[in-house]
């Protein structure tokens, strides 16, 4: 027996991805529902061979769907959850809009499967850079509780949207293309002016992403918030420690966008409450089921390598040279995948698991 999904967002980097993902895991899908806005309602995409026809999204869209997957933004979310779960659907939704709900489970099935038993129609996938952390630490936490998250990402231009993407390509065309006229004095290259051009300002000037992208680094994703920390900071802090049932992990994040397409990065310092060998760490995380252990301490995983893997990928981990408690872990994740689109079909895939569907 099958269930009827709806994805709303279909057409956008994460809607695309669940498409995918729900096909190579052959997910019992009997009927399928692609919504989006009017701007794309009518286009065809396809699943398992079949073309299917865009619809807009409207209030009777959610009738006789069993799962609705969402990731079209907060705003549409909270628009439109209510109405799917009258409509008898579950929700699992991507966006912020829910997150911090009480009453809304925030789950990675890896983590904290056991608290989808508690939902009550809506189920918030969490941020792309929390799962990818939390992931690489549970099993860690297993060991003994985690006090201190010290973490610094590297996020990949994707986490932002399909329209970022087209930012980052946009962008370092336009400046690759004023390189090449330069290219016999490439010795001069700090010199090439390419900011002083008129028309620089329009090509590069901030879209998705709040300051030039491409050959950057930017430290602001989202908006900033209280202290100074940006909501994707913010997300990290409250999000890990709803998701490990803890608010004694102290969490304290720098999210920085870099030109990469996908796969985000994280540079992690954690402090334990005991002690712990390091061969105990490599251990936990070889038998953890969502990661991929770089073991040798000398190889490591980068965004390249992860673009469409299920896994979190774990590498660099050592210990603080001063301090028997404190480690520090390189951690990859797929932000499309892992981070969006796979942890929500995993939840759809745990629902099954638990008969709470
Ligand atoms: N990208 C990531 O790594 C990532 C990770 C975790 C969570 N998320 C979350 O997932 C959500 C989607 O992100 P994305 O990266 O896929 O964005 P995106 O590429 O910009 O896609 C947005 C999607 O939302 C649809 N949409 C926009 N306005 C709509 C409206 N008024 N009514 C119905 N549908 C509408 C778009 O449809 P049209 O084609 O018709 O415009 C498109 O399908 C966001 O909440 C984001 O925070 C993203």
């Amino acid at each position: 027996m099958g269930y009827k999904v709806a994805i709303l967002g279909a057409t956008g980097a994460v809607g695309r991805e669940i498409l995918k993902y729900l096909e190579e895991v052959n997910f019992p899908v009997d009927d399928l529902k692609l919504l989006a806005s009017e701007k794309s309602a009518g286009k065809y995409m396809e699943f398992k061979g079949e073309k299917i026809k865009v619809e807009k999204v409207e209030e009777d869209s959610f009738k006789g769907i069993d799962i609705a997957l969402f990731s079209a933004g907060a705003s549409r979310s909270k628009k439109w959850a209510p109405i799917a779960v009258k409509s008898g659907a579950i929700v699992i939704d991507n966006s912020s809009a829910f997150r911090m709900e009480k009453d809304v489970p925030l789950v990675v099935p890896e983590v904290n499967e056991k608290d989808l038993k508690w939902h009550k129609g809506i189920i918030a996938n969490p941020n792309c850079s929390t799962i990818q952390m939390v992931v690489a630490l549970k099993p860690i936490y297993d060991l003994s509780p985690i006090r201190k998250i010290v973490v610094s990402t590297y996020q990949a231009v994707s986490g932002a949207g399909l329209n970022a993407i087209k930012e980052l390509v946009d962008q370092t065309e336009f400046i690759i293309d004023i390189y090449k006229a330069y290219k016999d004095k490439l010795e001069d290259f700090k010199y090439i002016p390419y900011k002083n051009l008129p028309y620089v300002k329009e090509i590069l000037k901030p879209g998705k992403i709040p300051y030039q992208i491409a050959f950057n680094c930017v430290p602001h994703i989202d908006v900033f918030m209280d202290e100074n920390y940006t909501k994707e900071e913010w997300k990290m802090v409250k999000e890990t420690k709803k998701i490990m049932h803890d608010d004694n992990i102290s969490v304290c994040a720098t999210c920085v966008r870099v030109p990469v397409f996908i796969g985000h990065s994280e540079s992690i310092y954690i402090e334990t409450q005991d002690p712990l060998k390091l061969e105990e760490i490599y251990l936990a995380l070889e038998k953890a089921p969502g990661v991929k252990l770089y073991k040798d301490p000398r190889t490591y995983p980068t965004p390249v390598d992860v673009e469409g893997e299920n896994k979190v990928l774990v590498g660099r981990v050592r210990r603080d040279l001063d301090n028997d408690r404190a480690y520090t872990l390189w951690v990859v994740g797929d932000n499309l995948r892992k981070g969006a689109a796979q942890n929500a079909v995993q939840i759809a895939e745990s629902l099954i698991k638990l008969n709470l569907i």
